[in-house]
């Protein structure tokens, strides 16, 4: 099975030509997306923890916050692990988890279908309860001024998806390290992770890449649990583009990887790896010393052929050097959750009032996935079947399938809350809109639902 897999995969990904259809489907896609690609998961992550002025009675005990904060991310990084001499005080790893074997599991509830009912809940913190929300994603203090959005439970249809606890992750994650691994939608979903965890116990910001908030690293004091985010955009190696220079494109090397990562696997429990939009932009693809592919790179005087193959290849490799590097059974065991392709929720330009402009969520059946959302998400899909037929003892692979669920939450997005009271001035002419990432809190908290439930399963 496996190897029937292989070869259908090295088929596939030598043969790169598509449908006009599928074409002209992608092309639109990108079209729409581009422009807004370019600002949304360009422009630099945020500066870290400028305190988000809000006139509310909570601003005082946030501008404290994110003073701490800036404190500590003033001093040097500690080391990526704490010292080996730290053990031995605070031995309290439960004994029989490591005893004896757990018992036989149930079938796995497929999360992936399913569909949004309300929910009278309040999400378990706001924007101004979590210091982690990205600015842009920080809907509520920025002023959007419907809260309709927050409402609403994810349903499967043969199962119970359970609100999130934050007691029942800290109580696994102790003595363990989770870690996000990814581009922008991957730092979105590792913040409203933090949000859900800080709403029962304070994170500790103990790591921060110097200058743009790529690699961070928190530490549950009471639990000895580890989050870390690493930015990672094509999961293997990349010289990124750099429009400065006039650098368009990304060159991604499909054979090397990327150890800024990679190379922590030994000391990581759980890991969500979360890529694809960074695909649809410019690409030049590399493999084996030679150029295999790009994407939307007629000034470079090559042939198109598309993103797919690309994605595929990249998702696939990875996944077998974490099989390969995790060894048969050897080393600590490990979760590797892959969250599948979240689509983006544009119906204008990005930078006119409007861009996504819905209320609620769609209902079943009102918003068909697109071609490019499909491909990808069944990469992954794919990957992971593979990955997981392949895997020794104690490594475990998981699709977090997102896909269909957040297609149908076009109200999920910051649009033009992305910034501060957009309309202050009026309802202008343009307005910059981010239809990709999700409003905190918001639909990106139930990728984390599942996560947990995939966790402990
Ligand atoms: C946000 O949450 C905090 C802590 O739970 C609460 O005190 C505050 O009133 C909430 N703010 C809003 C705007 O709901
Ligand atoms: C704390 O957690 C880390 C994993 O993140 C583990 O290596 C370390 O041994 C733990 N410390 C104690 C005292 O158990
Ligand atoms: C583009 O590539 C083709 C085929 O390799 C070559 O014949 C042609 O001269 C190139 N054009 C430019 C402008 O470099």
């Amino acid at each position: 099975m496996v190897t029937n897999f292989l070869q259908r995969y090295q088929l596939q990904n030598h043969q790169l030509i598509l449908p006009k259809k599928q074409f002209v489907t992608y092309a639109v896609y990108a079209l729409i997306a581009l422009a807004l690609l370019h600002y949304l998961l360009f422009y630099p992550a945020p500066a870290p923890h400028k305190p988000v002025v809000v006139p509310r009675v909570q601003e005082d005990v946030e501008t404290v916050a994110s003073a701490q904060l800036n404190a500590r991310e003033k001093l040097p990084p500690p080391p990526p692990r704490p010292p080996a001499g730290q053990q031995g005080d605070e031995l309290s790893v439960n004994p029989q988890v490591e005893a004896s074997a757990p018992p036989p599991l149930p079938l796995p509830c497929d999360y992936s279908d399913g569909e949004w009912v309300p929910d009278a809940r309040p999400p378990l913190y706001n924007g101004t309860s979590c210091g982690t929300i990205k600015d842009g994603q920080n809907c509520m203090a920025h002023g959007r001024p419907d809260t309709g959005y927050l409402y609403w439970r994810w349903r499967p249809r043969r199962c119970d998806l359970r609100a999130f606890s934050p007691e029942a992750l800290l109580r696994w994650l102790r003595n363990k390290h989770l870690a996000f691994v990814g581009d922008s939608l991957a730092r979105n979903q590792a913040e409203s992770l933090m949000c859900l965890l800080a709403s029962h116990s304070p994170p500790e910001l103990v790591y921060r890449d110097g200058e743009e908030n790529k690699f961070r690293r928190w530490v549950f004091r009471e639990h000895n649990a580890t989050v870390s985010v690493f930015w990672s955009p094509f999961l293997v190696k990349v010289t990124e583009k750099a429009e400065h220079a006039g650098v368009r494109h990304n060159n991604v090397f499909l054979d090397a990887f990327d150890e800024r990562w990679m190379s922590q696997l030994g000391a990581l429990d759980a890991v969500v790896l979360s890529v694809g939009h960074w695909f649809l932009i410019p690409g030049v693809y590399h493999d084996g010393g030679r150029v295999v592919g790009c994407h939307d790179c007629a000034d470079l005087n090559r042939t198109e052929t598309g993103f797919f193959g690309a994605f595929r290849d990249a998702v696939h490799r990875t996944l077998a050097e974490v099989v390969r590097r995790h060894g048969r059974g050897a080393g600590r065991s490990k979760v590797v959750a892959l969250t599948t392709f979240s689509p983006a929720h544009f119906e204008g330009d990005w930078d006119k009032a409007g861009a996504c402009p819905k209320k609620r969520p769609y209902r079943n059946g009102e918003k068909e996935l697109g071609y490019t959302e499909t491909e990808m998400r069944k990469s992954v899909v794919e990957a992971v079947q593979a990955a997981a037929a392949d895997a020794g003892s104690g490594l475990r692979f998981a699709a977090l399938d997102v896909t269909t669920l957040a297609n149908l939450r076009p109200d999920g997005h910051p649009g033009p809350y992305m910034h501060n009271d957009p309309f202050a001035g009026g309802v202008n002419d343009r307005v910059q809109n981010d239809c990709v990432h999700w409003c905190m809190p918001g639909p990106v908290d139930t990728f984390n639902e599942i996560l947990l439930q995939t966790i402990l399963r």
